[in-house]
């Protein structure tokens, strides 16, 4: 096996997931040592990332999540410190945090994205329904864990929705309902992995949904035919490659009810917790989780 020195498991940190990242982290750590690496835990929250080096780390697998993790952030002190890094680099990670700027990347490719418009002040907002139809979606651009994402449903609400979101980060976009069935695909390395067919037991795959309930059901392999599962894999490869995304990430799909396939986002940094959907789909083709992780571990790099 490779000799990956001593490695920091970069986990918690600043942001509101940091319970789900040292989640993660603790699983990675426990995956790594089971394959003989030398790996610990390094929560920056705790220990300034500047002492990586200090303290003898060779290579950082960063699983910290949102702001100061997933954004760029951390990416760019990083290359700084000339520690190798797992994962997407510097403008992969911030262009997968902001929903609009990924959707102008990926419409410019032909790549299909719900149609959507972005909410300003000076909208006109009936208009804006009129061309989304209703119900439609609204959320902040640049949030997650389906924080501010709401359904909107009667006629006449959408200013008021913006008003009560314009404070979250990011554009507030307005999305057209695509309602036929919500799906996730990693890609990995660069290839697309088994789809996982995600069903809400509430309205949408909302913050209870993710996090709080045990209701939500998962199934992989998916129930798309064969034509759709290869489809939903090749768009994200594409999807992944359209904003450089490296290493790992998980490309989110609703499909609408004529069976046409959309992206929603893209998370350049999922989790990986024992029941987390990336480990559920590489278990699919027989990846166990530890021999995940030191596939991840391997593409660490700066530059
Ligand atoms: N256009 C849409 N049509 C149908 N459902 C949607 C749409 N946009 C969002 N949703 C629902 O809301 C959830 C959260 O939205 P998403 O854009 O993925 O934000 P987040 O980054 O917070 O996960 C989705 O998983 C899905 O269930
Ligand atoms: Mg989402």
């Amino acid at each position: 096996m490779q000799d990956f020195g001593k490695v920091a498991v970069l986990m918690g940190g600043f942001s509101s997931e940091r319970e789900v990242s040292l989640d993660s982290g603790a699983a990675i750590v426990a995956a790594l040592q089971s394959k003989g690496i030398d790996a610990h835990p390094f929560d920056p929250k705790e220990t300034p990332l500047h002492e990586l080096k200090a303290r003898g780390f060779q290579t950082a697998f960063n699983i910290l999540h949102g702001t100061y993790g997933e954004d760029g952030t951390v990416q760019g002190a990083l290359e700084l410190l000339g520690i190798p890094y797992t994962g997407s680099g510097v403008m992969a990670s911030a262009v997968g945090m902001d929903k609009y700027r990924c959707k102008l990347i990926w419409q410019a490719l032909g790549l299909p994205v719900p149609e959507f418009a972005v909410l300003r002040e000076d909208s006109d907002f009936d208009a804006v329904e009129r061309g989304l139809g209703l119900p439609m979606f609204v959320k902040p651009a640049a949030e997650g864990s389906s924080v501010g994402v709401v359904k909107v449903k009667e006629a006449g609400r959408l200013k008021e929705v913006y008003n009560s979101l314009k404070h979250l980060h990011g554009e507030i976009i307005a999305e057209r309902f695509i309602g036929g069935g919500e799906y996730s695909c990693p890609v990995i390395n660069g290839e697309g992995y088994p789809a996982i067919r995600i069903i809400p037991a509430t309205e949408f795959y909302d913050y209870e949904a993710k996090y709080t309930r045990d209701d939500t059901v998962y199934r992989c392999p998916a129930d798309l035919s064969e034509a759709d599962e290869t489809l939903m894999r090749s768009l994200s490869v594409r999807a992944a490659q359209a904003i450089g995304a490296e290493g790992v990430s998980r490309v989110d799909f609703l499909k609408d009810t004529d069976g046409k396939l959309y992206l929603l986002e893209i998370n350049t940094l999922p989790g990986m917790t024992s029941h987390s959907l990336v480990p559920k789909s590489a278990a699919q083709t027989g990846l166990s989780f530890a021999d995940l992780c030191v596939e991840i571990l391997k593409t660490a790099h700066v530059g």
